[in-house]
Order: structure tokens, then C-alpha cells, then sequence
């Protein structure tokens, strides 16, 4: 029989630290963000209240998680060390992926993503996908979107920008409405870490359909 959530306190722990950040702190007086919060973690509590069973999945490494060492030690150190922790415990389990169909080889050597719940567990559920990006220093992941996925991205270590706006630091929320096309790079020195939420219908995230943008061609008469 398999092991279910409150009988794996590493997982529970680390599930039970999602449901603080996204209860705790300030929406910034957005609305959008405020619902966006309160759906996160109305999910993330009915799971753990379900207490579903764990499904088992292979480890798999990507060559980014040679930087997890360094983003866990930046993490232990900021504000949102527990959440850093807690994922620390739970490191040797972990299922780095890659995602994209298409994706550059230099940018496989920079980035992956594992998450700790969702269709796919290990924590299984159908509404909501919470899990960890991981890049290296001065990486750009290129522009993309998610169809019917509301996202967020909240910082752990390391500094980044989206869409060029803004420097995030640790314990920043951004959040990507469905459609909205984002693209990401981060600081020169260090690797950043940051949790997601992903919100949406239960056949859209067991079937995100992960694509890049395709770069706009210039017209001819555009063109130099
Ligand atoms: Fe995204």
C-alpha cells in the first residue's frame, strides 16, 4: 500500500510551509494577487485535510541541480529559510524535469523544475501544481505563456526580473495571468530559486502543453 501525505512528515512539512506563504504576507493591495493567494492555499488545504496517498516517482537530476547546494545555502539565509529547508529535506527525492519539447541545449544545462505536487505527484492533485525553478547565474528563459494556468512566482534566492520591470529579491510574489507572456533572466553571480503555483482546470495541468514563443519575424519592410 502506498505511504499517504501525513505519514511522510518531510513532505507534509514542506506542503504544510506553501500553505503559510501564500496565507501569510501582503498581496500588495492587489486584488488579483489577493485571489490568486486565497486559491493557492484553499487548495493546498483541502490536500493536506485529504491526505492523499504519495505516488512514487523516479529521481531524476538535471545539470542546473549542481547549483542547488549554493541557492539552499542563499535561501537558508533569507526570509523564506523555512520553505528553503523544508525543500532541503527532501532533495534526494526529487524529480528535476526539463518540460519543453523544444528546448536549446545550453538552456538544459541551466534550468529545470520539479514539483512536489501536482497530476503527477508525488503529492498528488488535480487543481494545482506547486513545485521549484532552479537557474543558473545569468541565464534568460526565454518568452512563453500558459493557456487557462494562473501562475506565481515567489523569489527563495537569488535575484531575477521579469519582462525586464523589476529586480526580485527573496520573498517577492509575481504573478502571471493565463496568456500573459513572460520571459525571465537572472543575476550574474548566483543561481535563483523560486516556488511556483500553478492554478487552473484539472486537464490543463495534466496537460500544460509547455512551448516557447516563437520570436516575432520582422517584416521585410522592417527589416534594416
Ligand atoms: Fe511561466
Amino acid at each position: 500500500m502506498n505511504e499517504r501525505l501525513h505519514d511522510a512528515p518531510n513532505w507534509l512539512y514542506l506542503i504544510r510551509e506553501f500553505d503559510l506563504l501564500y496565507r501569510q504576507g501582503s498581496a500588495g493591495g492587489s486584488k488579483a494577487i489577493r485571489a490568486h493567494r486565497r486559491r493557492v492555499r484553499h487548495a493546498t488545504s483541502a490536500i493536506i485535510e485529504t491526505n492523499p496517498a504519495l505516488i512514487v516517482r523516479d529521481v531524476q537530476h538535471q545539470p542546473v541541480v549542481a547549483y542547488l547546494d549554493r541557492a539552499l545555502d542563499l535561501g537558508a539565509r533569507d526570509s523564506l529559510h523555512s520553505l528553503s529547508q523544508s525543500l532541503e529535506r527532501v532533495r534526494d527525492e526529487l524529480t528535476w524535469e526539463l518540460g519543453y519539447s523544444k528546448i536549446s541545449k545550453s538552456l538544459s544545462k541551466r534550468y529545470a523544475y520539479t514539483e512536489v505536487l501536482g497530476p503527477n505527484g508525488p503529492i498528488e492533485s488535480d487543481h494545482l501544481i506547486l513545485g521549484f525553478v532552479l537557474f543558473a547565474p545569468n541565464t534568460t528563459y526565454p518568452q512563453h505563456s500558459h493557456k487557462d494556468i494562473e501562475e506565481s512566482y515567489i523569489s527563495i534566492a537569488g535575484a531575477w526580473s521579469e519582462n525586464d520591470n523589476a529586480v526580485h529579491a527573496p520573498g517577492s510574489l509575481v504573478l502571471n495571468r493565463p496568456g500573459d507572456e513572460h520571459r525571465i533572466t537572472t543575476g550574474d553571480l548566483d543561481p535563483c530559486l523560486l516556488a511556483y503555483a500553478w492554478v487552473g482546470p484539472a486537464e490543463r495541468l495534466a496537460n500544460p502543453g509547455m512551448k516557447f514563443t516563437a520570436p516575432l519575424r520582422k517584416k521585410k519592410s522592417e527589416q534594416a
